[in-house]
């Protein structure tokens, strides 16, 4: 088990564009050993999810896994998933208005994500995916793709008013927030 330093913001490496993993690199020692640090890496910090930018590697690889998690309590749950060259296209225009955090920032806040969206990627066999993934799953999946892109979550926040740090958010904002989005959860099932 590797557990890798997550860069925090202001770190250079959190605002490159990552490159695509070439398709016949995915089964190397490196890209699998990679995988693995990502997964160790995210566990280790209660993460939804981590991408490859955030441990220093410029690589199109993100991981998600949602349990339960003591940093989001609400969030429906997400099998391991290993998400390399990602794709993300809205199926529409509706939005949610989303509380995030990240490994790479000491803040919370509200930013606007797209509620469905279709993602297409391969997998850690090289398998290709083409699924539709909709709400919170949804909002966690474009938070890391826009890390492989080098955008963090405080980049879309709109209200600054809504930045907070984890204790003040806890102490000021979570019971609202928790209350809203789970209405939400309850009507869009994810
Ligand atoms: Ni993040």
């Amino acid at each position: 088990m590797t557990v890798r330093p997550v860069l925090s913001i202001g770190h250079p490496m959190l605002r490159v564009v990552a490159d695509d993993v070439p398709t016949d690199a995915i089964s190397s020692d490196a890209v699998q050993q990679l995988i693995d640090d990502l997964i160790d890496t995210m566990r280790d910090a209660n993460g939804a999810g981590l991408a490859a930018t955030q441990i220093g590697e410029r690589v199109r690889i993100a991981v998600m896994e949602v349990g339960d998690n003591p940093r989001y309590p609400y969030k429906p749950r997400i099998a391991l998933t290993v998400a390399i060259n990602p794709v993300i296209t809205p199926l529409d225009d509706e939005m949610v208005e989303v509380n995030e955090g990240c490994l790479s920032v000491p803040l919370r806040g509200n930013v606007e994500r797209f509620v469905n969206v279709r993602v297409h990627y391969l997998d850690r066999d090289g398998v290709e995916h083409d699924e539709i993934k909709r709400g919170l799953t949804a909002g966690t999946w474009q938070h890391e793709c826009d890390h492989l892109d080098g955008v963090l979550f405080i980049d879309r926040v709109t209200d600054r008013s809504t930045l907070a740090t984890w204790d003040e958010f806890n102490e000021f904002q979570r019971d609202a927030f928790v209350e809203r989005i789970a209405a939400f959860v309850d009507r869009v099932g994810s």
